[in-house]
C-alpha cells in the first residue's frame, strides 16, 4: 500500500458571494477545500495546522478509521481540538471501502466553509461494476451564510429558534445563476455528447437535505457512502447532510446546455412557514463547448423536484437503493441475522429549561434535542482519551436502550417526552457482537427526518417504515439479502429506520444527527467498542502528538 501525504493549513480566506464579502476559515486557501485523493488500502498521512483564532478538528466522514479511532477527529469525543498555531498529525488506513466520501471539521459549525471531497479508487487491477466513464466531477452541494456562522450558532444555543438559514444552496460553493451577483460564477461541467460521466455528490450542507437533478438526463446511482449498489435510474436523488453518492450521467441529450441543480427537502412540521430557499444553486453541463460568453441563463429550465415536503418520493427512493451482494465470511460485510444487543432510540426535538430565554414559542426553555431523551453534554476531555486511560468522572455507562417513556410516538402532539435530561452517557459494547438500532421520530414537538450517522463502520439499512415500529411485525419484513450499506440514515419523518451492524472496531463511536443544528442541540451518543481477544482487535494507544485540552 502507499503512502499519502498531505498538508491541510487552516487560514482565513476572503470570498465574496451574493455581493457579499466574507472572511471566512477554509483549507488550503480553497472553498469547498482541497479534494483528497487515495487508492483503497493506501495509508493517508495528514498533517494539519491551524493558523485561525479558533480551535479545529478534520474528520474524515466515513472512512472506518479501522484500529485507528484516535484520527477520527471529533472534537472532545476522540481528541481535544488542534489549538492556534498548533499542528496534528491525522493518519489512518483506507480499509475496505473505496467511491466518494468527505472531510469536514467537526467542532461547532466550522464544517459550514471547512470541508471537501475525498475520493478512494478502487485498488490497481479491480474494476468498477458498472460502465467505466469517460470522465468524473466532484458536485459539493452546500451553503453559503452572509453572516458568520459561529454567531447564528450561538443564537440557536440561546433560545433562538434556531430557523437560521443560509442565504443560498451552492454546488461547488456557487450559488448559480438564479441567485443575485452569481452569474458569473456558475460551475460549468464540459461533456462530450455520446461520453457517461460520473458524478461524485457530496451533501455538505448543515442542516438541509437536498433533491439533485439534471434537467432532461437520467441519473443512474450506482454507489452511496464508498459501497457499491445495484445501479438505479432516476430523474432525482436525495441527499441528507453526511450522505455521498456516485451517480451516472449519459450525454444523449441535443447538443446544449443544461442546468444541474439542487434544492432543498425539509419535512419538518414546525417550519412549513420558515423561508428557507427556495431558490435551487445551478450549474451547468454544457456539451461539446457550446457554453456562448453571453448565455442568457433564463432560458434554461430546471430540472422539475417534488414539492419540499415530499416524504413519500423520498422514501421511495431510499427503499429502491439495494446493496451489491455482498462477499459471505467478509466480516464487515456480513449482515448480522441474529441480534446481541437490540437497540431502540426515539429521536426527538426536546426543551431544556433556560431562564434567559424568552424567545417564542417557549419561554424560559430552549429548544435542544434528544436520543431516549438524553441530551448529550460534550465532556471536557475526550471520551476516548478518558476511556483509554480509566479516567472515571467523565461519562457514565448507562446510556438507556429504551426511552423513559413508551408512547404514541408519532401521535398528535405527543409531548412526554419534550423534556430532556441532560449528561454524558454511552453505550458500551463488546467486540464482535451484532448490533440492531431501530430509530423511531417523535411527534414531540414536530416531526423531523433526521440524518443519523454512526462514526467508525457502517450499517445496514434493513428496513424502514412511517408511523410507529412495532417489533412483532416489522422484522419479518427486513431485507437482510441486499441492504444498502451506509453510514448515515435519514429516518424517514414520522417514522422509524432500523440498522445492523457488528462490533468489528474498538474504539469510541460517535453518532448523531448530521443536521448541525441537532448536533449542538445534543442529538448525540456514543458508542464505546471494546477490545476484542484476538490479534488485530486491540485499539493502540494514541499517536504521541495528540492535541492537549
Ligand atoms: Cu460528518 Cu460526526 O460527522
Ligand atoms: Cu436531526
Amino acid at each position: 500500500a502507499d503512502h499519502q501525504r498531505v498538508n491541510f493549513v487552516i487560514d482565513y480566506l476572503n470570498v465574496s458571494r451574493l455581493c457579499h464579502n466574507k472572511s471566512l476559515i477554509a483549507v488550503n486557501g480553497m472553498f469547498p477545500g482541497p479534494t483528497v485523493r487515495v487508492r483503497e488500502g493506501d495509508h493517508l498521512i495528514v498533517n494539519i495546522t491551524n493558523l485561525v483564532s479558533h480551535n479545529v478538528t478534520i474528520h474524515w466522514h466515513g472512512v472506518r478509521q479501522v484500529l485507528s479511532a484516535w484520527a477520527d477527529g471529533v472534537a472532545q469525543i476522540t481528541q481535544c481540538p488542534i489549538q492556534t498555531g498548533q499542528s496534528f498529525i491525522s493518519e489512518f488506513q483506507i480499509v475496505d471501502q473505496r467511491g466518494t466520501l468527505f472531510w469536514h471539521a467537526h467542532i461547532s459549525w466550522l464544517r459550514a466553509t471547512l470541508h471537501g471531497a475525498i475520493i478512494i479508487r478502487p485498488r490497481h487491477k479491480t474494476r468498477y461494476p458498472f460502465v467505466k466513464p469517460s470522465h468524473e466531477y466532484t458536485v459539493i452541494l452546500g451553503e453559503w451564510w452572509n453572516e458568520d456562522v459561529e454567531d447564528v450558532l450561538a443564537q440557536a444555543l440561546q433560545g433562538g429558534r434556531g430557523y437560521s438559514i443560509p442565504d443560498a444552496l451552492t454546488i461547488n460553493g456557487y450559488p448559480g445563476a438564479l441567485y443575485n451577483c452569481s452569474q458569473h460564477l456558475t460551475q460549468v461541467f464540459p461533456v462530450n455528447k455520446g461520453e457517461t460521466y460520473m458524478l461524485r455528490l457530496v451533501n455538505a450542507a448543515l442542516n438541509f437535505q437536498l433533491y439533485f437533478a439534471v434537467a432532461n438526463h437520467t441519473l443512474t446511482v450506482v454507489e452511496a457512502d464508498a459501497e457499491y449498489l445495484q445501479p438505479l435510474e432516476r430523474d432525482v436523488v436525495v441527499l441528507s447532510p453526511g450522505q455521498t453518492t456516485n451517480v451516472l450521467i449519459k450525454a444523449n441529450q441535443p447538443v446544449g446546455n443544461y442546468y444541474m441543480a439542487c434544492s432543498v427537502f425539509s419535512p419538518n412540521s414546525n417550519t412549513r412557514n420558515v423561508p428557507f430557499p427556495e431558490t435551487a444553486a445551478t450549474a451547468i453541463l454544457t456539451y461539446n463547448s457550446s457554453l456562448p460568453a453571453n448565455i442568457s441563463f433564463p432560458e434554461l429550465v430546471l430540472p422539475s423536484f417534488p414539492s419540499f415536503d415530499d416524504v413519500v418520493f423520498v422514501a421511495n427512493f431510499t427503499k429502491s437503493l439495494k446493496g451489491q451482494s455482498y462477499s459471505k465470511g467478509y466480516y464487515y460485510y456480513s449482515i448480522p441475522t441474529k441480534i446481541d444487543y437490540d437497540l431502540f432510540y426515539t429521536v426527538s426535538y426536546a426543551l431544556q429549561p433556560c431562564a434567559t430565554c424568552l424567545a417564542q414559542p417557549f419561554p424560559n426553555q430552549r429548544l435542544s434535542a434528544s436520543i431516549n431523551n438524553q441530551t448529550l453534554v460534550l465532556p471536557q476531555i475526550s471520551l476516548l482519551q478518558a476511556y483509554y486511560n480509566h479516567l472515571n468522572n467523565t461519562y457514565e455507562e448507562d446510556f438507556p436502550d429504551f426511552p423513559p417513556y413508551v408512547f404514541n410516538y408519532t401521535g398528535i402532539a405527543a409531548s412526554e417526552i419534550a423534556v430532556s435530561t441532560l449528561g454524558t452517557k454511552v453505550k458500551v459494547l463488546e467486540f464482535g457482537k451484532s448490533v440492531q438500532i431501530v430509530f423511531q421520530d417523535t411527534h414531540s414537538l414536530g416531526y423531523e427526518s433526521h440524518p443519523i450517522h454512526l462514526h467508525g463502520q457502517n450499517f445496514f439499512i434493513v428496513g424502514e417504515g412511517f408511523g410507529n415500529y412495532n417489533a412483532s411485525l416489522h422484522p419479518s419484513t427486513f431485507n437482510l439479502q441486499n441492504p444498502p450499506s451506509r453510514n448515515t440514515v435519514a429516518v424517514p419523518s414520522g417514522g422509524w429506520a432500523a440498522v445492523r451492524f457488528t462490533t468489528t472496531n474498538p474504539g469510541v463511536w460517535f453518532m448523531h444527527c448530521h443536521l448541525d443544528l441537532h448536533t449542538a442541540w445534543g442529538m448525540s451518543m456514543a458508542f464505546i467498542v471494546r477490545n476484542g481477544k484476538g490479534k488485530n482487535e486491540t485499539l493502540p494507544p494514541p499517536p504521541s502528538n495528540m492535541p492537549p485540552c
